[in-house]
């Protein structure tokens, strides 16, 4: 009865044949494709770039159906890459707040590029964020891992955080996603969801398996949806 959307997460895809991993993860059952943004600056690794976004673009879709582009920003500053992303075909943009120097601004910027916005909250950054941001996001991005590489471990603490966001955005009546990343797999995604989490990022634990269709499959199994 709950939507559970899976994203899989091109961070743990192999780079050098990056369409194909994408058609293989949306045959496999992929509701987005979550895509790391990463700049040696506010975390220590370097991926993709508005480039590459528009190069998998063409590989987004289930027939005729786009499969939205899940954009994670990992940058800062933000604001110079958030037009550039919406031109390469990002359905989502999400970013931390202590990245940018005004977060209102940069709200609105991505909205009026007709783009939907997130808010992407590390482990230690409290929900004071959300306090004057909420009514203009679409979605929530709550790390479970702190951001820069794939394969760590769930950092458990986060689990009453999603509870906690959970009722705020059920306080506003309006359908914002809820979305976790960092460490989720088929053995804990059951406690993640019912935490509250209604999206889930999977890097390792969706490209590490040999197996892309059972991966994700044994998620929504464990997610009981
Ligand atoms: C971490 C990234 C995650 C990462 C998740 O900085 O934001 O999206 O790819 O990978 P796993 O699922 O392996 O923790
Ligand atoms: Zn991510």
């Amino acid at each position: 009865n709950q939507t559970i959307r899976i994203a899989p997460s091109l961070l743990s895809a192999d780079f050098a044949r990056l369409g194909a991993e994408v058609t293989a993860v949306i045959e496999a059952g992929a509701d987005l494709i979550h895509f790391d943004v990463m700049d040696n600056h506010y975390v220590p690794n370097l991926t993709m770039g508005p480039m590459v976004c528009q190069a998998i673009k063409p590989y987004c879709r289930r027939g005729d159906q786009p499969v939205p582009i899940d954009v994670h920003l990992m940058v800062k500053p933000v604001d110079a890459l958030i037009p550039l992303f919406a031109q390469a075909g990002a359905s989502i943009i999400s970013f931390h707040p202590e990245a940018s120097e005004h977060v209102d601004r940069t709200l609105q910027l991505i909205r009026s590029l007709g783009v939907k916005a997130g808010l992407v909250l590390n482990p230690a950054t409290p929900l004071h964020w959300l306090g004057h941001t909420l009514e203009q996001l679409d979605l929530v991005l709550l790390m479970s891992v702190n951001p820069g590489f794939g394969g760590q471990t769930f950092i458990d603490h986060v689990l009453p955080k999603i509870e906690a966001v959970r009722r705020r955005i059920e306080a506003t009546g309006r359908d914002i996603w809820l979305e976790v990343d960092g460490g989720v797999n088929a053995a804990n995604v059951r406690r993640v969801t019912e935490a509250g989490a209604d999206t889930l990022v999977a890097g390792s634990a969706v490209f590490g398996a040999g197996d892309y269709h059972r991966a994700i499959a044994a998620l929504r199994d464990g997610a009981g949806a």
